[in-house]
């Protein structure tokens, strides 16, 4: 099959770990007989450094004209300590997010059974947990309007959603809980929020259309709390911008490491995949930041966009072995030798 693919590495850690999944990826195409022509363009600080614009048209049609975007990371700490700041890397995120219109992220949260001790959370609690947020990741706060007023002594963020945003994240929560255990929870704020009254009321609406699926309404701060208490008490949750955000951070805690969580983001055009983690900036060019949430999001790549499952199911069986063999990388590594991340893509690329 021949696989059209973007490559944006962007900053930070990213041009390390997209190499590894490079690598990763064309030894899958070489072991399952496919052609990958990947074209790389450019994102985030490194572009503005090149031409003023996070997000420049060039890299816009590059992506409009693959089958899949793999992405690294955005964003450099000159901006982040910087206020002031016209222009920003996360914009180039932002942009690419609302003109690829990918309105919903998926993130997994899964254990590995060789790390479970690696996470800060006791065995008998993480154990077996295996759930999905779905991030609606175009409307929301971070997209109403912004700015300042009384002479810059005032700011405002607005949160503003429409019911048909609501319906078109919530159809694909819908969805994806018929594909697994049929649990459904819908994470709001409705005892103050009006955006989450609107949320709560379009799901409930929903529900008739899917009988089979059972939906929990919880608030976010609750939500927050059970994730780490009672992981498996979850399986997709569905869940406006900014709360998506912060959760899914959290939850990443309970695999062991920020290092392996992959994502997807999908919706109208081409759909893109990346780590759920940032730039990593204290680590750019010292080849140590974990590559696998990377390489764990070609293997999304492979099935999401291209339907190759044998493929996917390739990248996370080799991933698994690494981990068992313990070919991992400082982050994981403990009182053991830490491998470097070109040493971890290497390995993986060898053993597939
Ligand atoms: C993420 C990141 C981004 C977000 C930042 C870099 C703008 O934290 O993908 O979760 O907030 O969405
Ligand atoms: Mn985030």
């Amino acid at each position: 099959m021949k696989l059209n693919i973007a490559l944006l590495a962007g900053d930070g850690i990213g041009p390390e770990v997209i190499a590894q999944a490079v690598k990763v990826s064309d030894a899958i195409a070489t072991k399952f007989n496919h052609d990958i022509t990947w074209t790389s363009g450019i994102t985030g600080a490194a572009a503005i450094d090149a031409c003023g614009e996070p997000y420049p048209d060039e890299t816009h049609e590059i992506c409009m004209n693959a089958d899949a975007v793999l992405f690294g990371a955005i964003g450099h700490p000159k901006y982040d300590n910087d206020p002031t700041a016209k222009v920003r890397p996360e914009q180039g995120l932002l942009k690419m997010r609302k003109k690829l219109g990918l309105f919903a992220n998926v993130r997994p949260t899964f254990t590995f059974p060789s790390l479970i001790d690696k996470s800060p959370l006791k065995r008998e609690r993480i154990e077996g947990t295996d759930l999905v947020f779905l991030r609606e990741l175009t409307g929301g706060i971070y997209f109403g309007e912004k700015g300042r007023r009384d002479g810059g002594n005032t700011a405002f963020d607005n949160c503003v959603y429409t019911r048909a945003e609501v319906i078109r994240l919530a159809k694909k929560g819908f969805e994806l809980a018929m594909t697994r255990t049929k649990k459904l929870c819908c994470v709001d704020k409705a005892n103050v929020l009006e955006t989450s009254r609107l949320w709560r009321e379009t799901v409930q609406a929903m529900e008739k259309d899917y009988p089979e699926v059972e939906v929990s309404y919880e608030f976010v701060d609750a939500v927050a709390m059970r994730l780490v208490q009672w992981p498996n008490s979850y399986d997709v949750l569905i869940t406006e911008n900014l709360f998506g955000d912060i959760l899914t951070d959290e939850a990443s805690v309970i695999s062991g490491s920020m290092g392996l969580m992959p994502s997807a983001s999908v919706g109208e055009h081409t759909a893109l995949f990346e780590p759920i983690h940032g730039s990593y900036p204290q680590a750019t060019g010292l080849d140590i930041a974990n590559p696998l949430a990377t390489v764990l999001s070609a293997a999304m790549m492979f099935e999401d966009a291209f339907g190759l499952t044998q493929e996917a199911k390739a990248i996370r069986d080799v991933v698994n072995a690494s981990l068992a063999e313990g070919i991992v990388t400082e982050d994981l590594s403990g009182d053991k030798k830490a491998y470097k991340t070109s040493e971890v893509g290497e390995w993986l690329a060898n053993n597939i």
